[in-house]
This record gives C-alpha cells, structure tokens and sequence, in this order.
C-alpha cells in the first residue's frame, strides 16, 4: 500500500506504519484515504485525532473508556513516582529490558498504558491496542514515545498479519471480555512461532466472597458517569474504615475485604491524594465492567496446551494467574 498524500496535516496525517495495518476483516490492504480504505471489502476505518480506529465507538468497553478518561495519569510510573507498573510487568514476565529492545511488542488492551510506557521505554517496538476509547488517554501520556503504534481495535478482530509479533502481553483484559477461552487463543495467532508470551487473568476462587460480586449485578448496568460520581462519593468514605479493618491482627485482610472499596494502601503510595484516587479507580474498575470471568487454572492448563505452548508456567499473584511461556 502506498499513502497518498493527506489534505489536511495534523493530527490525522498518515504515519507510515499505517501501511503495515490490515483490513481486520478481510485482511486486505488498507489506503489512507479519509480515514484508512479497504478497496477489497469496501470498508473504511475512522482516524480519531490520530488514532485509526477498527471498532464502533460505542462498544461494551464504554465503561473502561469512561474510567480511562477520567484516571489518565493516576497509574504511570512517570505521575506516581514509584515503579509499580515496572516491577509488575518484569516480575510478571520475566522478561528483561535488553531483549526487548528493538523487538516487535504486542500489548492487548493496554487500558490508559501504564504497561506501554515501560515497554516504550525498553526501546522495543510497541503496539497497544484497546477496545475502548482508553486509546485516547494513552495517546495522550504515551503519544510522545517514537517506537509506539496506537490503534483502537478488539482482540476478536486486530488489524495486524499474524505471526507478526516475537513478544505478547496482555494484562488485566481477558476476564472482561465475552468468551475468555477464544480471547485467550486469538492473541496467539498474532506472536511468531518462538515468540514469548505473557498474559495475566484473575484467578477464580471458589470460596471467594467479596461484596462486589453482590452490588455487580447493579452496577455493571449503570451508565459510566452516574456509577463514577457515586464511587467518588463513597470510597473515601468507606476506605478509612476498610484501613482500620485491615490493621486488625490476622484477620485484618478478611475483614476489610467486607467493606466494597479496593485497598491500595500495601502500594505505600506516597500521600493520602493518591490513595483515594487509586482507590477510586479500582472501585470502579471493580464495578462497571459489563464482563467479568475469572479462570481456573486448569482451564488455562487445557487452553494452552490446545494450543501447543511450550515453556509454560501458570503463577499466582495475589489474586491473579499470571501465564507464561513461548509459542
Ligand atoms: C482492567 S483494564 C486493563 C488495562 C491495562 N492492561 C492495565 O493493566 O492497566 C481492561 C482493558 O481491556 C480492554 N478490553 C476489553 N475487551 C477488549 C477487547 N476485546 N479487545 C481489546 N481490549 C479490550 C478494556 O477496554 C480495558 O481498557
């Protein structure tokens, strides 16, 4: 494909990777014209202030691209002064700053991309794609890194050739998509065969009580803006008492897990400010997604064997399965 010459400069002026981007359709090529053109299947694909997007704007992630928007900053490294989202991606992976550099990253619904800015930083090549307006905001933090390519696409429907990738990550995403077994499978046709791989999910715990599985019946049905304005009310409220809670000797955690706001204090983020606003956002984020299926691990046992990886190890964080390995 060749990019014609674009009438207005900006925001929307082709970059050349749009070139390397397929029809998530047909696969066809795409030309930059008043958006990016598939001749093959006629379709034409929207640039949004310089981000192409493959997806209606008005998708079952509104929720995430609400939260996004709204907490841009909050969880970068780069705002929050501590190397939080760092540790979680090297310790996660275990894979290092040097083999990324110059490698070709595929980040999965990389949120507001607190994930993509330490990629970026890694010097790797990096490609994050979000279902949600989410893009918008990442744009917003991340636009500035050279190596990063931002495109609003599903992970059902990426406008990518396949096996075009030698590293994967996707964090946080899965359970809140509608078939987490074909979410899981699809991101692999994307990696090269020997490409390395990391994807986290939370874990499902039989005897998990937590009083948001209580109120998700509810809230999940909200509109984004009216569950927001009512989590900013509350959570401050509620998080000093889940903090005295948690202070309890020995059953602490197990106590303050009966009061419905996410407890970041074991981050030791740095003033109370910040505390409240995490706590906002993974109130929310507990919430509003329309989708949440936590796996087992046999289940990611059987799915990455279906799919022949090898090297695999399934851990558990906290509340998280953490599964890696190779194509
Ligand atoms: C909990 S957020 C995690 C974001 C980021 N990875 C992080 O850890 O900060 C889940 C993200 O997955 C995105 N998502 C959900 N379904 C998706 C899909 N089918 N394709 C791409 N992204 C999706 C949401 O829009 C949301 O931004």
């Amino acid at each position: 494909m060749t990019l014609s010459k674009h009438a207005s400069a900006g925001l929307d002026t082709p970059r050349a990777w749009w070139s390397e981007l397929r029809c998530p359709r047909c696969h066809g090529d795409l030309r930059a014209e008043g958006g990016l053109r598939c001749d093959a299947c006629r379709t034409t694909y929207p640039v949004d202030r310089g981000v192409p997007r493959f997806v209606p704007a008005d998708n079952y992630a509104n929720g995430f691209g609400y939260q996004w928007n709204q907490h841009r900053l909050t969880q970068l490294d780069s705002h929050s002064g501590l190397p939080i989202s760092r540790d979680r991606l090297f310790r996660s992976s275990r894979w290092t700053a040097g083999e990324l550099r110059g490698r070709r990253v595929l980040e999965c619904g990389s949120g507001a991309g607190r994930f993509t800015e330490v990629l970026c930083e890694t010097g790797a090549e990096v490609t994050s794609f979000d279902i949600s307006s989410a893009v918008h905001a990442n744009a917003a933090s991340n636009g500035r890194f050279p190596n990063l390519r931002l495109v609003q696409a599903s992970i059902y429907e990426m406008p990518f050739p396949e096996e075009s990738f030698d590293h994967l990550l996707c964090f946080g995403v899965i359970q809140h998509t509608p078939d987490v077994e074909r979410t899981f499978k699809t991101m692999f046709r994307y990696l090269r065969p020997g490409g390395r791989f990391c994807v986290d999910v939370y874990a499902a715990m039989v005897a998990y009580t937590h009083p948001r599985h209580l109120l998700r019946p509810f809230t999940r049905r909200m509109p984004p803006a009216a569950l927001y304005s009512l989590v900013q009310k509350t959570a401050p409220r509620l998080l000093p008492l889940s903090m005295a809670l948690h202070s309890v000797p020995k059953a602490g955690p197990y106590l303050a897990r009966l009061v419905p706001v996410a407890n970041l204090s074991y981050l030791n983020l740095k003033d109370r400010r910040m505390l409240r606003n995490w706590s906002v956002l993974d109130t929310f984020d507990w919430l509003a997604p329309r989708y949440e299926s936590p796996q087992t691990r046999r289940r990611l046992e059987r799915w990455t064997r279906d799919l022949a990886l090898s090297e695999v190890s399934i851990e558990r964080h906290r509340g998280i399965y953490v599964v890696r390995g190779v194509k």
